[in-house]
């Protein structure tokens, strides 16, 4: 998810386009570049006009292009509160991506397909995938805008600035843990911490060795709560942060504003495949308790894929209802009579209040099995 407005849709198109003839900076071709922004909820008719107009006067992409998640699940409609005309407006979105030669993979975890390798220079626009790829995979990109990521997919290349460089890939502070993270929420908290130090890139020690599932909220906290870029073990920063087991339960209290709630929604990022596996698991024996709702969120691939294996159907049969390609943070949700919502998501209760006005509860993956099911 990124920040994007309809305002900023119209103003700030021609800077990224045009910034070759103003400025003398250095260019990256580009292995793949991600079209950040797809949710209608964000871009709004500004930028589904402005996308019509490209693809209709015959603008299409240079390089591999993959596209966030929709702000709905096309195939369940309503079921995240939108109307016909919103579901009309995102799907006109999504054919404008798709005839500019973009692929729908409508997931904000790229990483999981396969355009993705080691040294690989991407434009991507998702801040919580620019952090996973810097950080774990080897790749270099900055953290870019809905339209500056598409204007490079447009011309294969970026401005060689920022992440793209060696030697702004080194860590301002290092953070100490005096207290090792117990679950799921403790570690998406500390991600929150690191971001709220106003740094790019932060050491902790041994970061790999922790699994994708609690990598992904690391780092998609850090980059909703700062502008974390890169989480490494590897150098000497200057700095230094002390994280305690009450820093963690402080972040995670002003992070909650809601003690129940009615709805639980988990994937953001969106799950994978063995997360899907996983969460079945935890449910086997058990059903979703009536009166509350688990949403699953994941891409429309790892969908398939569990479909095909019938780890959907287990899901389903346990009353979890699994969105493919959808995001519960940009959907239009405020139109949905419930006021509360939980999540293990730190990135989901930072911005789900002011984008749709449920309050939120954070809690761990296994606290929302064991309270949303019986
Ligand atoms: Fe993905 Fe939406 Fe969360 S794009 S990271 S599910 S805010």
């Amino acid at each position: 998810m990124h920040e994007s407005t309809p305002l900023c849709w119209r103003g700030i198109w021609r800077l990224p386009l045009n910034s070759h003839r103003v400025c003398s900076c250095k260019w990256k071709r580009l292995h793949n570049s991600v079209g950040a922004t797809v949710s209608y909820k964000n871009i709004g008719d500004a930028g589904r006009e402005l996308l019509k107009d490209l693809a209709e006067s015959g603008v299409r992409v240079k390089v591999p292009t993959t596209v966030n998640p929709a702000a709905i699940d096309l195939r369940k409609p309503g079921s995240l509160g939108d109307s016909p005309s919103f579901r009309e407006a995102q799907t006109e979105v999504l054919k404008s991506l798709q005839k500019m030669g973009a692929s729908l993979t409508l997931t904000c975890t790229p990483y999981t397909i396969s355009l993705t390798r080691p040294g690989a220079h991407v434009a991507w626009g998702e801040s919580s995938a620019v952090c996973f790829a810097n950080s774990f995979l080897e790749m270099y990109t900055n953290r870019e805008s809905g339209i500056t990521s598409i204007a490079a997919a447009i011309i294969g290349k970026t401005p060689e600035y920022g992440m793209h460089l060696d030697e702004n890939r080194k860590p301002e502070i290092e953070v100490e843990l005096r207290y090792k993270p117990q679950s799921d929420v403790e570690y998406a908290a500390l991600g929150y911490l690191i971001g709220s130090q106003d740094v790019q890139v932060a050491k902790l020690q041994a970061i790999e060795a922790l699994p994708w599932s609690t990598l992904k909220l690391i780092a998609s906290a850090a980059a909703a709560s700062g502008r974390v870029s890169m989480l490494t073990s590897r150098g000497a920063p200057p700095h230094s942060l002390s994280v305690t087991k009450q820093a963690l339960i402080e972040v995670i209290e002003a992070l909650s504003s809601a003690s129940e709630a009615e709805v639980a929604a988990i994937g953001c990022p969106h799950l994978t495949l063995p997360e899907l596996k996983q969460l079945a698991c935890m449910l086997r024996g058990r059903n979703v308790a009536r009166g509350r709702r688990i949403w699953a969120f994941t891409s429309p691939k790892a969908f398939a894929y569990s479909r095909e294996l019938g780890i959907l159907q287990l899901l389903e049969r346990a009353g979890v209802e699994v969105f493919s390609g959808a995001c519960p943070v940009v959907a239009p949700i405020e139109n949905l009579p419930f006021s509360s919502i939980a999540t293990n998501s730190a990135k989901a209760a930072h911005y789900i209040p002011s984008l749709s006005g449920k309050s939120v509860m954070l809690v761990s993956l296994k606290e929302i099995v064991q309270e949303f099911t019986s």
